[in-house]
């Protein structure tokens, strides 16, 4: 199988990568990533040379590039996009740019060349907030953010170009994922990078609102088996079903790095800012999938991993990602 990865820079996207090649020995892999200030060569660096894979820096809303690529695939699994909800509020207009127009780009190329699978990498959030249950696939999109209503309109995208040109497409929505290789702007990579540095972890509002933790390769196992097994036109939800606030996330981290609730502060809470994900995961379980990854065991491997791997960080936390951290968190209540 020849399969186009996009966003394969980024770090779901990578370590998707890292996965197939190892599981399938068979498998050719070219990765379109526009290496945005999130996308980053050095996730790859071990499979770099890997005959069987090959890096092109391009954009997906870039017709040319996109094409000259699908007409030589069998498969195409859309990871790119911009993924940041704080920088989705400061910034929306890449957001509209890569995940509608490139996305859209991407269908067009796929429908142009006949491409036998299309898989969307979409996101818990499109459906919104809620208190209390599980969101189902078939429940209707309600997103906060420019970030999440970016998402929410790929999602329809696709689905339309299933029902009006029978492309055959596929949707998966996960939850949070965390592991290694993920950008430190995201709540698990920035904690544990700012504690290794001495600073102190900027916990919005009171730290209330809740996630789903997924460990990044049972979204890879998931999609891999969306990818061989699932039904075309359908979409599937991935969670792990492990639930915490984020003080309940930070007090974890803390006591990990031998750190006490000092090391909080308290900042202004994000705007439209969603109270909870949940999913009902009944769909992809009836496929076969099970999340093996156990949170507890997992977020101390992830944390030893940026204990480990700092030259991997260190050198993303300068620059531009300092202007846009004194911009985000300068904001005390
Ligand atoms: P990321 O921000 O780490 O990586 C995104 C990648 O896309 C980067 O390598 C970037 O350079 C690339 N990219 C951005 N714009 C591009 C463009 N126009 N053309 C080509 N490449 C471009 O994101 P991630 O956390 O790995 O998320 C991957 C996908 O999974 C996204 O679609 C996101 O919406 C979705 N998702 C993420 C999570 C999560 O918790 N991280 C959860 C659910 C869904
Ligand atoms: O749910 C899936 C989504 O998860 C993905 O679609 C997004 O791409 C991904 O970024 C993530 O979105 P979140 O907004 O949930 O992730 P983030 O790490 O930005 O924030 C997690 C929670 O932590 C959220 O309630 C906001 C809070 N937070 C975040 C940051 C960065 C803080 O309290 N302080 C912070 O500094």
């Amino acid at each position: 199988m020849k399969l186009l990865i996009t966003g394969g820079a980024g770090f779901i996207g990578s370590n998707f990568i890292r996965y197939l090649l190892k599981k399938y020995k068979n498998y050719k892999i070219f990765n379109l990533d526009k290496l945005t200030y999130c996308g980053n060569l050095d996730n790859l660096i071990d499979v770099e040379k890997n005959p069987r894979y090959k890096f092109f820096k391009g954009d997906i809303a870039d017709k040319k590039i996109v094409e000259k690529l699908v007409k030589n695939v069998d498969v195409i699994i859309n990871f790119a996009a911009e993924s940041h909800v704080d920088r989705s509020i400061l910034e929306p207009d890449s957001f509209i740019k890569t995940d509608i127009f490139g996305t859209f780009t991407l269908l067009e190329a796929a429908k142009k060349f006949k491409i036998k699978k299309f898989i969307q990498i979409s996101t818990d959030e499109v459906y919104g907030s809620r208190k209390i249950g599980y969101f189902k696939e078939t429940d209707p999109l309600n997103p906060s953010s420019p970030y999440s209503a970016s998402k929410a309109g790929a999602d329809l995208l696709t689905l339309a170009y299933f029902k009006t040109y029978n492309l055959p497409v596929l949707i998966t929505r996960s939850t949070n994922n965390y592991g290694p290789y993920q950008y430190p702007e995201k709540i698990i990579p920035l904690f544990i990078t700012n504690l290794l540095e001495g600073k102190k972890v900027p916990l919005y509002g009171r730290g209330l609102n809740k996630r789903d933790w997924l460990y990044v390769l049972d979204n890879c196992r998931a999609i891999d088996l969306i990818l061989h097994k699932g039904k075309i036109g359908e979409i599937y939800n991935i969670a792990s079903g492990y639930e915490l606030t984020n003080l309940e996330l930070t007090k974890i981290i803390l006591k990990e790095l031998n750190k006490d609730e000092s090391w909080i502060e308290f900042v202004k809470d994000r705007p439209g800012h969603d109270f909870r994900y949940a999913l009902d995961c009944s769909k992809i379980k009836k496929l076969g999938w099970r999340p093996i990854y156990q949170f507890k065991k997992a977020i101390k491997e992830t944390i030893d991993w940026y204990k480990k791997n700092q030259w991997w960080w260190k050198k993303l936390k300068s620059g531009k990602f300092l202007e846009y951290y004194k911009r985000q968190y300068e904001k005390k209540e």
